[in-house]
């Protein structure tokens, strides 16, 4: 009798073990395959890369390897007028693809035949380079906006790109989203607004086809800040951020948020050797009312880690 209890209970959790795993595995909503990218989800994987997070690509997580987004207002072939603006994905020699370029399945029904045949990713080759575009057309009766290969399709290289932009135009979006991890600001924000009130204040969450391609993704959970998914749209001030960075408390008086300076690097934008303990004294002298205004935050250089966050803050993030 025992024994045949015994045997009943394990065939139960045998059964319920089953019935859960198959959820997981056939369960069709969880196919990524079955969500079609947004023109977000392109976005996001093409301006971001292979990997955000660890990879034996970027052990130190640094984000090397990353791919450029630049700003683009003229053709870099004919010098002709874009506008508006449009986004166009630098990757130089070398720079590993985004996951849907390597593996198109990831797109999407839909997208995947877009980027494949007007798009001609197939054509990309890694190690010479490549520029990738978002284009918009028809599927099926159905608008889609799909992945273009803008070296095969309009002739334009890497270099060529680089240089019609121009470093004001140029946005190191894959570098500063490996900063977020790398920093934990994630410890505190999150990029996934919940339901009610959140939809209110933060925008709406994301779709599933905001995701496709998109490794790691970095929503958090535990939220002790506000969410940071549209914060560009609130706030798309750099000289803002850049204050808020260096020390939060210049623009917040009483943030928790820590300061990160440090993402400054030893110099600034004019090669001066930024001397953060006189900075610190005036600010203290600030704070104690000695004087009237707070010490001006220096101007961070093209390669330092704080321009890459901001980069990142400012592109993807609307
Ligand atoms: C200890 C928790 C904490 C950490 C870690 C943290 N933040 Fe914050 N952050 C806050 C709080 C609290 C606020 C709201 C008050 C303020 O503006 O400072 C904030 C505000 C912000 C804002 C403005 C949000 C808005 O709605 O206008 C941005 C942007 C931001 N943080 C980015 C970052 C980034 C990027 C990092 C990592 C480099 C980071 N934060 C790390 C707590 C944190």
């Amino acid at each position: 009798m025992a024994f045949q209890r015994y045997k009943f209970g394990a065939a139960g959790i045998g059964l319920m073990f089953g019935f859960s795993m198959s959820i997981t595995l056939f369960g069709p909503a969880n196919d990524f395959r079955s969500g079609v990218s947004t023109w977000v989800g392109l976005d996001k994987q093409l301006s971001l890369g292979r990997v955000i997070g660890f990879s034996y690509e970027d052990p130190l997580v640094i984000g090397d390897g990353k791919p450029i987004v630049v700003i683009l207002d003229k053709d870099p072939k004919t010098g002709a007028a874009i506008d508006p603006p449009q986004r166009a994905y630098v990757y130089s020699a070398g720079i590993k693809f985004s996951p849907g370029v390597n593996h198109p399945e990831l797109l999407g029904p839909g997208v995947r035949d877009l980027s494949e045949g007007k798009g001609q990713i197939a054509q990309a080759n890694m190690a010479t380079g490549a520029v990738f575009t978002i284009g918009k057309d028809e599927f099926n009766g159905e608008e889609l906006d799909y992945i273009v290969n803008a070296t095969a399709v309009s002739g334009w290289t890497p270099a060529e790109v680089l240089s019609a932009a121009g470093d004001e135009n140029m946005r190191y979006v894959g570098k500063g989203k490996t900063i977020y991890i790398t920093e934990g600001c994630w410890w505190c924000h999150t990029l996934l607004p919940e339901q009610t009130q959140d939809w209110q204040f933060f925008g709406a969450p994301p779709f599933l086809g905001d995701m496709n391609g998109e490794m790691p993704t970095a929503f958090g959970s535990d939220r002790k800040a506000p969410d940071l998914l549209h914060v560009a749209s609130r706030n798309s001030s750099r000289e803002w951020m850049t204050m808020h960075f260096f020390n939060p408390r210049l623009v917040q008086p009483n943030s928790i948020m820590p300061r990160f300076d440090y993402l400054w690097g030893k110099k600034d934008a004019s090669g001066n050797t930024i001397d953060f303990k006189k900075w610190r004294a005036d600010y203290t002298a600030y704070v104690n009312g000695k004087t009237i205004y707070p010490p001006e935050v220096p101007e961070p250089a093209r390669t330092a880690e704080v321009r890459a966050l901001i980069d990142w803050v400012l592109t993807s993030l609307r």
